[in-house]
């Protein structure tokens, strides 16, 4: 991995006018990456000026796709007037592009996780805090209205337990079977709901855990991995993953408090009260939300709250940094703050 090292921003170049719309740049024209240039192209208060890729071939296409134009390189792409750029590169590709979008003093939106690595993020975190510069992550779960029904249910019950799944599938891009390239499946696929569960029950103070190695040629992320958390608040919880499966199976987050059960995913909320159940489907799509509030943020309007920015983001990569290292060595990791 490359090394970073922090630097401070230049002032912010003059812009156009926002309030006639933003000029946004896309890093990364991969699976997310194209997700992204189409919510954006759908904005009409955004102009997607440049896309940019280290395989110019996936660039063109999805350039060609929604009708933007190719950058030649990352400081072509940064040298268009732009307001904001959008990071989407896979976890070990961070580093040094967010210093370069740093210096040159443009807000960003980076995809989750923040790095492969828990060093890289701490690097990129402390420059965007010296530079000050406003930026958001793909936590987009964050953005579901059912999060914030979650939230109300649980207000004034004490947890006591979580539980935190994430078992499916391995992925088809060669980098995510690599621990070194993806940071595994907790760093990867996991932290969606370790960042809810940081939201709904609080910090973790501590995990244990272990691995089943991987038992598949050339993938060195295990088969499954299992961690003992313990909280901040006394109540204890489980995280589990597993990519062996034909098909993506559980992606979870559940929470008992004193009264209350919840159960909540990417699609479906269920919260279980003395009073009997209550099922709720979310009425807001993460994934749009998500773009819909950064671009917000870069034109002048305030942050909604579903909005997880780099600082946010570290808190939930240092969790799931320990409960990689706790399940890697079998050892109790302290998560760091
Ligand atoms: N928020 C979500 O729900 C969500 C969903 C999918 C993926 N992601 C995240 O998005 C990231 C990318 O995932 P993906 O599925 O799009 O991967 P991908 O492999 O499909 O695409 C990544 C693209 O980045 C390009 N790239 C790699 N290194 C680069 C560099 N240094 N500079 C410029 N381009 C570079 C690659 O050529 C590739 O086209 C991952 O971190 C993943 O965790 C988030």
């Amino acid at each position: 991995m490359a090394p970073v090292t922090p630097e401070r921003a230049d002032p912010r170049p003059e812009r156009h006018d926002a309030g006639m719309g933003i000029r946004v740049g896309l890093v990364g024209a991969g699976g997310v990456g194209a997700r992204h240039a189409r919510v954006l192209s759908g904005f009409e208060d955004v102009e997607l000026a440049g896309i940019w890729d280290a395989d110019a071939g996936v660039a063109a296409a999805l350039a060609g796709a929604v009708g933007a134009p190719v950058a030649a390189g990352l400081d072509s792409l940064l040298d268009r007037g732009l307001d904001a750029v959008w990071l989407c590169v896979p976890p070990f590709a961070h580093g040094d592009l967010e210093l370069a979008v740093i210096r040159a003093g443009l807000p960003f939106l980076v995809e989750k996780p923040l790095a492969a690595d828990l060093a890289v993020a701490e690097r990129v975190a402390a420059a965007v805090a010296a530079a000050g510069l406003p930026t958001a992550t793909g936590y987009h779960w964050r953005h579901l209205d059912t999060v914030d029904r979650a939230r109300d249910a649980l207000a004034g019950a004490p947890v006591r337990l979580v539980d935190a799944r994430w078992w499916g599938t391995t992925p088809p891009p060669t980098w995510w079977s690599r621990s070194d390239r993806s940071g595994g499946q907790v760093v990867e696929q996991a932290t969606h709901v370790l960042d809810l569960l940081r939201v709904l029950a609080g910090e973790v103070a501590e995990v244990v855990g272990g691995a089943a190695p991987s038992t598949r040629e050339g993938r060195d992320v295990p088969d499954a991995t299992a961690a003992v958390l313990r909280l901040d608040s006394g109540a204890v919880g489980t995280v589990s993953t597993s990519c062996v499966l034909p098909a993506p199976t559980a992606a979870a987050l559940e929470v008992v408090a004193d009264g209350t059960w919840v159960h909540l995913t990417e699609t479906a909320l269920r919260i279980r009260t003395a009073a009997g159940d209550e099922d709720v489907s979310p009425a807001v799509d993460g994934r749009t939300a998500v773009d819909r509030a950064f671009v917000d943020v870069v034109s002048g309007r305030p942050a909604p709250p579903g909005l997880v920015d780099v600082a946010e983001a570290l808190a939930t990569h240092r969790l799931a940094w320990a409960v990689t290292e706790a399940t890697r060595t079998a050892t109790t990791v302290r998560v760091p703050r």
